[in-house]
């Protein structure tokens, strides 16, 4: 038998966790962990590259990863740990950002926009790193896969490019990732605002988006509140006229599994009231078993911290393997034994 192939992803706990982090990264990471050797992180190093709260970056680092258990990750298969518990994630950035170029930084449409939202002094220069961190987060285990969202899509590009960079600058060292993206679900848009992507950072409106934690009936009202179009058509549609109920639609074909035309042939000739609240029950149906799974996992004092610190042992092996490669491929002296 082959060996299983390495995946690495992570989400950042810089709010709270909302569907689409479940639907476009963590549903497919528990649906799938029994095929991989997987590694998921909490990526608390990337939460601190825009302006953050320091008292409640532990509680949400905890939350994260008694999500990512709860929704069903279970540390027989897959390596749960911090970010910030394995330093070589930051050493080894180090190294990727004196090869990477500032043309590819600047490219990056994620800087772009989140760098557009905060005055020029507030810019730090982590925000335009943070992809180069991203990277050695990947490159660190020897990752061949990544599952994420689409908007991931142009970080693991560039995690590519630095690796290809640093092989044929160094010597081959690192394994070439790629992306994983679902089919559907891969863009979950705000309920508010369909036409721009559900963000657990977006606070303007209290009916952006569905969060993990969510009580049943605050997930009613943001669904009975999502915009839609007057059309009273339900279909899927690539117009931006028509994407609220697109949005709708991809919610609930992801959470039931089934094909488009299923979908479509489901809510024929109903209401956008019908369709609504038949997305809301699913929602909610999906989010009952996780929300009671992480009730008991938090009353279980000092469980995650636990399972965090397992995790983050198990993946320092693997992280200061690739970290004295790199060293040693770089020219560095390293130190006697
Ligand atoms: P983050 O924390 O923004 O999001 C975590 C994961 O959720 C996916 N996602 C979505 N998918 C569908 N629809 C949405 N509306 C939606 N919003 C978020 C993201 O694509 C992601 O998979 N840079 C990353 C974190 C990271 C990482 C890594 C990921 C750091 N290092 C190494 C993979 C590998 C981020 O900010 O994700």
């Amino acid at each position: 038998m082959t060996n299983p192939k390495r995946v690495f992803s992570g989400v950042q706990p810089s709010g709270n966790l909302t569907i689409g982090n479940y639907i476009g990264a963590i549903r497919q990471w528990v649906e799938r962990q029994q095929e991989f050797d997987a590694c998921y992180c909490v990526v608390d190093a990337h939460a601190i590259t825009v302006p953050y709260e320091p008292q409640t970056l532990q509680t949400k680092t905890r939350e994260v990863a008694a999500l990512y258990l709860a929704a069903g990750l279970s540390t027989d298969y897959a390596t749960v740990f911090v970010q910030s518990h394995v330093p070589q994630h930051t050493e080894l950035a180090w190294y990727l950002t004196c090869i990477t170029s500032l043309g590819w930084l600047n490219r990056m449409t994620q800087f772009k926009d989140k760098s557009a939202r905060l005055e020029t002094e507030m810019i730090g220069a982590g925000l335009l790193n943070y992809p180069v961190l991203m990277a050695a987060d990947i490159l660190l285990y020897q990752t061949e896969l990544v599952p994420v969202g689409d908007d991931q899509r142009q970080h693991i590009e560039l995690a590519r490019d630095i690796a290809q960079r640093f092989n044929a600058t160094f010597g081959e060292t690192f394994t070439i990732p790629a992306a994983m993206i679902p089919l559907e679900g891969a863009r979950v848009m705000g309920l508010d605002t369909p036409t721009t992507k559900m963000s657990k950072s977006t606070t303007d409106s209290q009916y952006h988006a569905v969060y993990l934690l969510d009580e049943p009936d605050t997930v009613l009202k943001k669904f009975k509140r999502a915009v839609t179009d007057s059309l009273a058509d339900i279909r899927f549609s690539a117009d931006p006229e028509r994407a609220g109920v697109n949005n709708l639609l991809t919610i609930f074909q992801a959470l039931t599994h089934q094909n488009a035309e299923g979908v479509e042939a489901h809510f024929a000739g109903k209401g956008y009231g019908h369709l609504k609240t038949e997305v809301a029950e699913v929602v909610i149906e999906t989010l009952r078993p996780i929300q009671q799974h992480y009730a008991e996992l938090m009353a279980e004092g000092g469980y995650i911290d636990r399972v965090l610190a397992e995790g983050a042992a198990k993946a320092q092996v693997i992280a200061t393997q690739t970290v004295a490669d790199v060293k040693g491929r770089m020219g560095f002296l390293l130190p006697a034994l």
